[in-house]
Parts: structure tokens; C-alpha cells; sequence
């Protein structure tokens, strides 16, 4: 159902001698010896989730589905990412119906922040506010004023039994504000980092109350992780996809562009750009992760990629089968000259462009190009797909000898934002 050529990024030769490199960084990850290795729980989440605790967000998320018109969702980073990736690619653009799932906390922005706050006035909404470590900053300015709207508008007593948090076991801010006001709580575990978190509450509440088959999504995830949890490098796609990149890293293609077809998919590009960015992008090492949707930023971009500098390589994402199509017309006239496309579907011409454009990067720009083909976007590969990015994720921080589960960086400029807010220690 996945399959993925490198082909046109490095030769079998090329990969044959990553080889002993990536046996040792494989049992490294199974072993959980390697940098940040108490962040690797996320490696066997597919088989030993919390089963129990599925049931109960299955139960509760049900509830929200049939009881509320809008499902608020707060959070940021890996806490808001892979729920946003995941409703976009398999709800579509327009997005559920009912319950509507709206994003907040994901900005400080004051436009966005009030005019959902201004449709919120008279909606019936829930709230899902989520943060591993309970005091995000975004996150927490966008609980407090939803908390507030939600307890004016329906008491304190009603807004209790519609407040949703995943968060830390037992540590944060949030958790204990959780304990005190008794609200449902669902875990974050310790041992998996927030951009690895896709496939725990984190992406699972909102995914099952906007009514994506979660189950199935999981199911992907193990199956994922039974086929990649070995280090044969013939055979392993999320490994022969780490050492292309790596390959490319080393041979002065320092930005990788993750490129769709499918603007629903566009999101999946953010996911990654974390996913990728926030785990690789240490030491002064790391490949730049950058996207685009084709066919429309062939119409930007496309010049700089097919003749600018030759800094970067294509990562494609090409969904075989879409779920709806469009047929075009015939014209009786055909003054626009399009009736050698009468009687054919969007796909066909969204296929013909990939394959055009492809020859083009390749052939033509002499861009290495990865192609990860996707035969139908469902729950079941998204979930196949989440497991098979982060595991090439950590193999390929790893060949950087990088840890890939910390994120020194982000925290300077919070330091300085906070000193000049005046929080108290700064
Ligand atoms: O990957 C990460 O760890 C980060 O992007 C976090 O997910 C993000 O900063 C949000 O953190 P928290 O869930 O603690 O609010």
C-alpha cells in the first residue's frame, strides 16, 4: 500500500554501505540506549497502548460528537500538528461537519484569537485542551480565555463535563488544574516527546470526535511497526528513505522540499517540518525541511526549483486514488480548447502533471527526487504513514549523531519573551 523509491537520490551501492552504520543505530532504538533514549516510548506504542484508556476517550468522544456543535481544540507544536494534519487529509479542506473542530493556542495572533472567540459566543462547544508539560505558553493564554467563555456562558458546573485535557500522568500546571476541577484527563506518556505523539490521546480525541476510525489508524501503526522494526536496509522503507536523506545531507543538498499533490495533504508537509526540524536541527547539522503543493506553487516556486541554486531535493507524497473525483466536460464549441480532456477526471490530468513534472525536476533541474507512493488516502495508511516518518526520523537524527528527542533551541527564545513580558524569574 507504501512503497517508496529513493532510486533517484542514491544507488544500491550507495545505500549497501550505511548498512553495519544502520544495524548499530537500529538496536541502539531497540535497545533504548542511544541520546534521549527515555523518549523512545512512542517506538512500541502500536501494541502497548492503554487499552482501557482508548475505550474511555472512544466513550467520551462519542459523547462530544452527539452532544456539541464545535469541539475547541488548544494546543500547539506536536500538540496540535498531527490532529490538524490528520482531520485535513481525511476530512478534507472543508473539514468535519458536526461537530465542527476548531484550532486555538496554535497563535498568540489577536485577530484569530478573537474572531473564534466572537463565533464561540453563540456556539455549543466543548473544549480539548492539550499540553504535555501543562504551562505552553499559547497554549495556556487559549485555555484561560475559552475556560472563561465557557463557564460565562453555561456555569461552572456544565463547562466542567465539556473540558477535555491530555496531558502529562501526574506533572504541570494543567494536571493540576485538571485534579482540582475534575476534569476528564487522558495521558500524555512521559516517555514519548510531543512531535512523536500523534498516535496517542494527543491526535486520537479530536480524530474520534470529528469521526475518523481511529482503531484503524492504529492498526496502520502496528502494522508499520512489525514491517520497519529491523534493520535490513533491502528491504526496511523508512531506513532506505533516512540514509537518501542523509546521502543528500553529505552530497550538498541541504534542504529537503516535501512536495503534494493534494492540498488536503498540505498539512502532513507541517507535521513533518516539525517532526524533522525540531529533531535534526542541532549542532549546527540538520537538513532544512521546506514544502510545497503542486501544481499550485509549480506556479511560484516551480522556476526555482527547475533553474535556482541546487540546494535542495523533492520528498513526494503522491496519492494514487483520490476518494472524489471530477469529470470535465465536453464543449460544443471548445473555444477554450480543453475537449481533448472531455470524459477525463481531474485525477488523471493531477497524475499526468506529477508524472510531467517529475521528468522536468529529475531530467531537466537535475533535482534528486524521493517518491513515497500512497495507493489511497485512509486511517489506516495515515496511521502507517506517522509511524514510518518518525522512524525514519530518529534513524536519521541518529546518522547525524544528533539526539532527536530534545529541542534545546526553542527554549531561548521563550526566555527572552518571557524576560520581556516581566514573568517572574526572567
Ligand atoms: O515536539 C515538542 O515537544 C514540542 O513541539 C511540543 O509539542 C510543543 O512545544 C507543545 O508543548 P506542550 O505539549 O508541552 O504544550
Amino acid at each position: 500500500m507504501i512503497k517508496v523509491d529513493v532510486s533517484n537520490v542514491i544507488s544500491e551501492v550507495e545505500i549497501e554501505k550505511y548498512q553495519s552504520k544502520v544495524t548499530e543505530i537500529n538496536k541502539m532504538i531497540d535497545d533504548r540506549s542511544g541520546a534521549g533514549n527515555d523518549y523512545l516510548g512512542w517506538t512500541t506504542w502500536p501494541k502497548d497502548y492503554d487499552k482501557e484508556e482508548l475505550v474511555r476517550l472512544l466513550k467520551d468522544a462519542k459523547y462530544v460528537r452527539e452532544n456539541f456543535d464545535v469541539l475547541v481544540v488548544a494546543g500547539i507544536g506536536g500538540s496540535y500538528l498531527g490532529a490538524k494534519c490528520a482531520l485535513d487529509a481525511l476530512k478534507g479542506l472543508k473539514g468535519s461537519d458536526k461537530p465542527e473542530i476548531i484550532f486555538m493556542g496554535q497563535t498568540f495572533s489577536p485577530n484569530y484569537t478573537h474572531q473564534v472567540l466572537e463565533y464561540l459566543k453563540d456556539k455549543n462547544f466543548a473544549i480539548n485542551v492539550i499540553s504535555k508539560s501543562g504551562t505552553t505558553t499559547e497554549t495556556s493564554i487559549a485555555f484561560r480565555l475559552l475556560k472563561d467563555l465557557l463557564e460565562k456562558k453555561v456555569g461552572k458546573e456544565k463547562a466542567r463535563k465539556a473540558i477535555y485535557a491530555v496531558t502529562d500522568k501526574e506533572k504541570g500546571a494543567l494536571k493540576t488544574l485538571c485534579n482540582n476541577e475534575g476534569y476528564s484527563t487522558y495521558v500524555l506518556p512521559g516517555n514519548i516527546g510531543g512531535r512523536y505523539s500523534v498516535l496517542t490521546p494527543v491526535g486520537l480525541f479530536p480524530l474520534a470526535v470529528a469521526g475518523v476510525d481511529v482503531k484503524a489508524m492504529l492498526q496502520g501503526s502496528l502494522d508499520a511497526l512489525n514491517d520497519l522494526d529491523n534493520d535490513d536496509l533491502k528491504t526496511n522503507i523508512a531506513y532506505r528513505y533516512a540514509v537518501s536523506r542523509d546521502y543528500m545531507y553529505r552530497h550538498h543538498r541541504p534542504v529537503e522540499m516535501f512536495v503534494t499533490y493534494e492540498p488536503q495533504m498540505s498539512q502532513l508537509s507541517e507535521w513533518l517540518k516539525q517532526l524533522f526540524g525540531e529533531s535534526e536541527g542541532k549542532e549546527k547539522k540538520g537538513l532544512l525541511p521546506t514544502s510545497a503543493t503542486f501544481s499550485t506553487d509549480l506556479h511560484s516556486l516551480g522556476q526555482f526549483i527547475q533553474d535556482g541554486s541546487p540546494l535542495l531535493f523533492e520528498t513526494i507524497v503522491n496519492i494514487v486514488n483520490p476518494e472524489l473525483d471530477v469529470v470535465i466536460p465536453s464543449d460544443k464549441d471548445d473555444l477554450d480548447g480543453l475537449n481533448y480532456l472531455a470524459g477525463k477526471t481531474l485525477s488523471y490530468v493531477n497524475q499526468n502533471a506529477f508524472k510531467g513534472t517529475l521528468k522536468a525536476h529529475e531530467e531537466d533541474g537535475g533535482v534528486p527526487c524521493n517518491i513515497i507512493t500512497v495507493d489511497k488516502l485512509d486511517a489506516y495508511n495515515l496511521g502507517y504513514l506517522f509511524y514510518f516518518f518518525m522512524r525514519t526520523c530518529a534513524m536519521s537524527a541518529y546518522l547525524l549523531d544528533i539526539n532527536p528527542f530534545n529541542q534545546p533551541g526553542v527554549e531561548i527564545y521563550k526566555k527572552n519573551m518571557f524576560h520581556l513580558l516581566g514573568k517572574k524569574g526572567y
